[in-house]
């Protein structure tokens, strides 16, 4: 493959942006390739060439790209304005929707992003409770700010700064850190600081060291534990909303967290974040309470548009069946592939969710930290170079779309069992 183009790019682009990209993740070694188009489950860059995307945008993109009912929605909404700065019957809508599937999110509320959502379900947690300390999952990403940048998942791992230069040490004194899957340790913080921390928030499904999933009985300890000390349990369902189950995580393993947030698939592939929970905590939202958050771009029309277009391919197709029976078969295809070869690593997943770790099937953040990036990273070249785009990092997780055919996933199998035989 060429890549003049994209090199050219990047050489223009490192002189004008931090890295040269927009988001570390995408700072792929020695150069991104620039996406000029896509469609179903392939992107073209500006060379020409076509890859298979297994990155899917991080996510958001579950029934591929350019898909023609989300198309159609975003250029009928167009049509009648793309930013009223008043409320919108749209919101209503997919309030409602949202709240349907996910029926611990009594109220809601619309933000930009995954990373001002959690923000603001911390914001809340600690408002309404008047408690300052927080528990996170060590590994667990919850976006960009300041008092979860510590042990964080995603491209902080991948680049090994996991804890951000710039964060005031008082911003994360208050954020303590606990191991996944380890109910005993979560037990001793709560003992330790008990009556002070207001909330632990957590991805039940650890997909950006990952995907890491929870040991049997994990997610109803946690449950159990945090109602036993008064600590309000947030489940950040960024990556796992409707992509484990319309419902998410809290619907496939039955867990009822006090709040939640929603990003990514909600938003159809436009900026979106969702924060919501229990009536009588999210009454303390402004403006009916004094827990302030606010944002001009919030239910942004486009997205909405584009998320209740998504919702109702998804409700309508059964989408997720098709993708969990996908995602099954590309595990077990990869496992075989990898035991034939009589290689160390692990194959993991879940639903449409999977990952090739070099190494031993991780179950937190310290044995996720242990698997060879490096040979990771030269599959990833490899493949790319077969024309097969997964996530450039050990620690994101691959996705399928409802747009990858038989035929793709086959195609795929195929660059696997070259690329790890070579
Ligand atoms: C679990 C989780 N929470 C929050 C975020 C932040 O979302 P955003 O990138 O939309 O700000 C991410 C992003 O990948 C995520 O994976």
């Amino acid at each position: 493959m060429r890549f003049d183009s994209s090199i050219r790019l990047f050489d223009s682009a490192r002189r004008l942006m931090p890295g040269g990209v927009s988001s570390p993740v995408r700072a792929i070694s020695p150069h991104p390739f620039y996406t000029a188009r896509a469609d179903g489950p392939y992107l073209w860059d500006c060379d020409g060439n076509r890859f298979i995307d297994y990155c899917l945008a991080y996510g958001p993109m579950i029934l591929g790209h350019r898909h023609p009912a989300i198309r159609d929605a975003v250029a009928d909404q167009m049509d009648r304005g793309w930013l009223y700065g008043t409320p919108s019957e749209l919101e209503v809508n997919l309030a409602g929707r949202i709240s349907g599937h996910y029926p611990s999110m009594e109220r809601l509320r619309f933000v930009s992003s995954g990373t001002e959502a959690t923000m603001a379900a911390i914001r809340v947690a600690r408002g309404s409770s008047g408690k300052d300390m927080i528990i996170k999952i060590e590994g667990g990403f919850h976006g960009a700010h300041d008092s979860v940048l510590a042990k964080a998942g995603s491209g902080a791992t991948t680049l090994g700064i996991p804890d951000s230069q710039g964060v005031p040490a008082d911003a994360v004194r208050n954020t303590l850190q606990v191991p996944y899957n380890d109910p005993a340790a979560l037990e001793e913080v709560m003992e330790q600081f008990c009556g002070q921390i207001a909330c632990l928030i957590m991805e039940p499904v650890l997909g950006n060291i990952g995907p890491v999933l929870p040991e049997k009985g994990y997610l109803q300890e946690v449950r159990r534990l945090t109602e036993k000390n008064d600590i309000l349990l947030i489940f950040d369902e960024v990556i796992t909303g409707f992509r484990l189950s319309l419902g998410g995580a809290q619907e496939l393993f039955g867990i009822k967290p006090d709040l939640t947030t929603l990003g990514k698939i909600i938003g159809g592939g436009f900026p979106i974040g969702v924060f919501g929970g229990r009536a009588d905590l999210m009454d303390r939202v402004a403006p009916g309470g004094a827990i302030y958050q606010a944002g001009t771009f919030n239910g942004s029309p486009a997205s909405l548009a584009a998320g209740l277009a998504t919702l109702d391919v998804m409700e309508k197709e059964n989408t997720l069946h098709k993708l969990n029976r996908m995602g099954a078969e590309m595990r077990s295809a990869l496992k075989e592939i990898v035991e034939d070869l009589g290689l160390d690593y692990s194959v993991v997943g879940i639903a449409s969710m999977f990952k090739i770790f070099f190494g031993p099937e991780p179950h937190d953040y310290a044995q996720a930290l242990k698997c060879d990036r490096a040979g990771y990273l030269q599959l990833f070249r490899r493949m790319l170079n077969s024309g097969v785009f997964l996530t450039p990092s050990q620690y994101e997780t691959d996705f399928i779309s409802a747009a990858h055919t038989q035929d793709v996933i086959e195609t795929t199998l195929e660059a696997f069992r070259s690329c790890l035989k070579s």
